[in-house]
């Protein structure tokens, strides 16, 4: 491994993700969350494994920058991009209107937008609505407004119509996610009374499929799950039915090992050693997206227990480990911060008190991804045989 550091994606175990997610969810379409970069496993080449190995045909993204550089990159392979939160429908019109990237529009302004802007005539209508999320969202008492809105517009279906649940960690029988289930259904109905069709509805985000609430919808909207970790919380993970594997594995590199002994100063703000120990210096620090936060953490190399002691820099961090690991543990040693089993980035975000999603999306772009399989992906060239990078 030449780099200090690097993200290892193994797209065998994503294969196997999405087969284990369809043993789970057999009648359900997945909407396949890839916003932030694939959750920082890097977006194009998880889509480019999906739509080259998989059924999977639509993808969800933040913004609408995030839609354009799938489009400008698959420019003609067939699949949906649908926008959650970040539209700018006013200075897209033109891509939003050559089709396959829906605007997912949760307020007025859009959907006024959305209804009178003769670019979004053939653009599917997709609505999102507050359960009790309360982020963003129409309320149950739109639905009157709207359905008048979508006939003056001669609109009398919905493409995809969803809901977010704000507490699929927990139980699927806790009330919030009971409320918001039930929620759903009114609006649901509220929208049949109206006479307005129901192409597409979907609720499920990877806490509530791994608990089977929500699959009589139509979609499934996983990100989590599919890259690997449970997203219940510990003390209610024995619910989850999820088996999935973690598709990334994070090896960095030891520069140099020495003896230590207690009360050492260590690196910025000099914090005493806390024992007598071997000090492995690990090529990686927040300049990676190795959060100061992560100090006291544990890691496991060669059977040897280690924490993490002083400051974790920009990029550099210090383990203490036994001193009896001095014979095995040397500089160029590759170490795992977190590797393919299910359980090694679940106990690292619990005891840094984070999670997992948080984890992966704050590895910087200094850490290489690297990928196991060849992509069918060939880079895209421009009129002027400029390579389209990403
Ligand atoms: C609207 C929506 N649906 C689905 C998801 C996927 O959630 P998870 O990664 O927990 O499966 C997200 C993620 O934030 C989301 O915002």
């Amino acid at each position: 491994m030449s780099d200090r550091s690097r993200l290892q994606i193994d797209l065998n175990i994503l294969d196997e993700n999405i087969k284990k997610l369809g043993v789970l969810a057999p009648i359900n379409e997945i909407l396949f969350m890839v916003k932030a970069n694939a959750y920082g496993h890097g977006m194009l080449h998880l889509v480019d494994f999906c739509l080259s190995n998989s059924h999977i045909r639509e993808f969800g993204v933040a913004t609408c920058g995030e839609a354009r550089q799938l489009r400008e990159i698959f420019p003609t392979e067939h699949f949906a991009t649908y926008v959650f939160s970040d539209l700018a429908l006013e200075q897209n019109r033109d891509f939003y209107g050559q089709g396959s990237m829906i605007p997912v529009i949760s307020n007025f302004e859009d959907l006024n937008i959305f209804l009178i802007d003769s670019s979004y005539k053939n653009v599917p209508l997709c609505l999102k609505f507050n359960t009790g999320m309360n982020r963003l969202g129409f309320e149950l008492s739109h639905v009157e407004e709207i359905i008048s809105m979508m006939r003056v517009r001669g609109r009398s279906s919905i493409h995809h119509l969803m809901t977010h649940l704000s507490s699929a960690c927990m139980p699927a029988t806790n009330k919030r996610n009971v409320g918001q289930v039930e929620a759903f259904k009114n609006i649901k109905n509220a929208f049949e009374a109206g006479n307005i069709s129901l192409e597409r509805t979907s609720i499920s985000n990877s806490g509530a499929i791994e608990q089977g609430l929500g699959l009589e919808e139509t979609h499934i909207r996983p990100g989590l799950m599919l890259y690997g970790p449970s997203s219940l919380i510990k003390r209610y993970r024995s619910r989850s039915n999820w088996q999935g594997r973690t598709v990334s594995s994070l090896m960095t590199r030891i520069l140099q090992t020495f003896p230590i002994k207690k009360g050492t100063p260590i690196g910025y703000g000099a914090s005493p050693c806390p024992s007598e120990g071997l000090l492995a210096i690990l090529a990686l620090g927040y300049g990676d997206g190795f959060s100061t936060h992560f100090e006291g953490a544990h890691l496991f190399h060669k059977g040897y227990k280690g924490k993490i002691v002083g400051r974790v820099n920009m990029d550099m961090t210090h383990v203490l480990f036994p001193l009896e690991a001095e014979k095995d543990i040397r500089p160029g040693d590759q170490v795992e911060i977190w590797g393919h089993d299910k359980e090694g980035i679940l106990r690292f975000a619990e005891e840094t008190g984070t999670i997992p999603y948080e984890i992966f999306c704050q590895l910087t772009p200094r850490v290489p991804r690297s990928y196991n399989l060849k992509q069918s992906m060939m880079f895209k060239e421009d009129d002027h045989g400029k390579k389209l990078a990403y």
